[in-house]
């Protein structure tokens, strides 16, 4: 594996699934790793027990890492929770937590991150710097039952792009994954898909991690703004929104001509696959295995 030696990690919400294999895979490759919640089995850690959500907080998340090592080189955004719940029933405080951790989670600690590589890189160091978030197969392909998790969840796969081009210029790449494993989280909805007795898991949440440890590399350093679906030994890079369907004319289109256009387009509509038949497109075999 890549050596990371040297580097520094923060991993939120490590304390257990995917988060703790990521923070056991960077300390095996190397780092020194900072946890927010408790302390990684192997390599040398220190815990810290703060709320993502909290701008001041995850000031002092990243503010910890250097004061301990002197130095951070990897953020990765991993916290998060669920409260679902098809949307007209959805209350106001399902909507908010949900947005608080996830989205806000992300910007504090990357905020707070960025600000410290920016004067580091004004100051003439040559940085490696790395943040992975975590967007998923809800945001990227959309489930139902999950419109906050789902909103939260694209909006950080959008944040990964403008904040890979923001900091590019200093030398940090952005870019965040959308994981599949059988942790607490998905334990309902992965819970008829038990690990197998021998072989190997496609659900074990440690198959994330390589990832994590492949772009927190060096060499990794041109790689950046991109969203990776991961199921198993499967990893897809995505392609994000792009250019589609053109409907052009030489001045404003007039709302019937524009709509009988879209009729002709689409004999057969156009709506969403969901996220089963597209996590089964970026999946391929690895998820038929499953
Ligand atoms: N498991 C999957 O298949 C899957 C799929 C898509 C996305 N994800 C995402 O992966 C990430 C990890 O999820 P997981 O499956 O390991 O779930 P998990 O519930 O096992 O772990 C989530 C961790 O986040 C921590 N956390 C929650 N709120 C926090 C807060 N406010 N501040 C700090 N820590 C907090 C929890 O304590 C826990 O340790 C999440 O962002 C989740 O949305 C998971």
């Amino acid at each position: 594996m890549p050596s990371l030696d040297g580097k520094v990690a923060l991993v939120t919400g490590a304390g257990r699934g995917i988060g703790r294999e990521h923070a056991l895979a960077l300390a095996q490759a190397g780092a020194k790793v900072v946890v927010n919640e408790i302390v990684a089995a192997g390599g040398e850690a220190v815990a810290n027990y703060d709320d993502v959500s909290d701008f001041g907080a995850a000031e002092s998340m990243v503010r910890r890492a250097i004061d301990r090592y002197g130095r951070l080189d990897i953020l990765v955004n991993n916290a998060g929770i669920l409260r679902d719940r098809m949307l007209v029933n959805m209350t106001e405080d399902e909507w908010d937590a949900v947005l608080a951790v996830h989205l806000k989670g992300h910007f504090g600690p990357t905020r707070h991150a960025a600000a410290y590589w920016r004067e580091l890189a004004k100051g003439g160091e040559t940085l490696h710097a790395r943040v992975i978030n975590t967007s998923s197969p809800s945001g990227v392909f959309g489930n139902v039952g999950q419109a906050n998790y789902g909103a939260a969840k694209a909006a950080i796969a959008g944040f990964t792009v403008i904040a890979a081009q923001e900091l590019q210029r200093y030398g940090v790449t952005v870019n965040c994954i959308a994981p599949n494993a059988r942790t607490r989280m998905t334990e309902e909805t992965f819970g008829d898909l038990p690990p197998p007795e021998d072989g190997f898991d496609p659900l074990d949440p440690a198959n994330m991690s390589p990832l994590v440890v492949a772009l927190s590399a060096d060499e990794a350093q041109e790689i950046t703004g991109q969203c990776f679906f991961v199921w198993g030994g499967s990893v897809n890079v995505l392609r994000p929104w792009e250019a589609g369907e053109l409907f052009a004319s030489d001045g404003r289109w007039d709302a019937d001509e524009l709509l009988a256009q879209l009729k002709e387009r689409f004999p057969d509509g156009a709506a969403p696959e969901g996220m089963v038949a597209m996590m089964g497109k970026a999946g391929g075999q690895s998820m038929r295995v499953a």
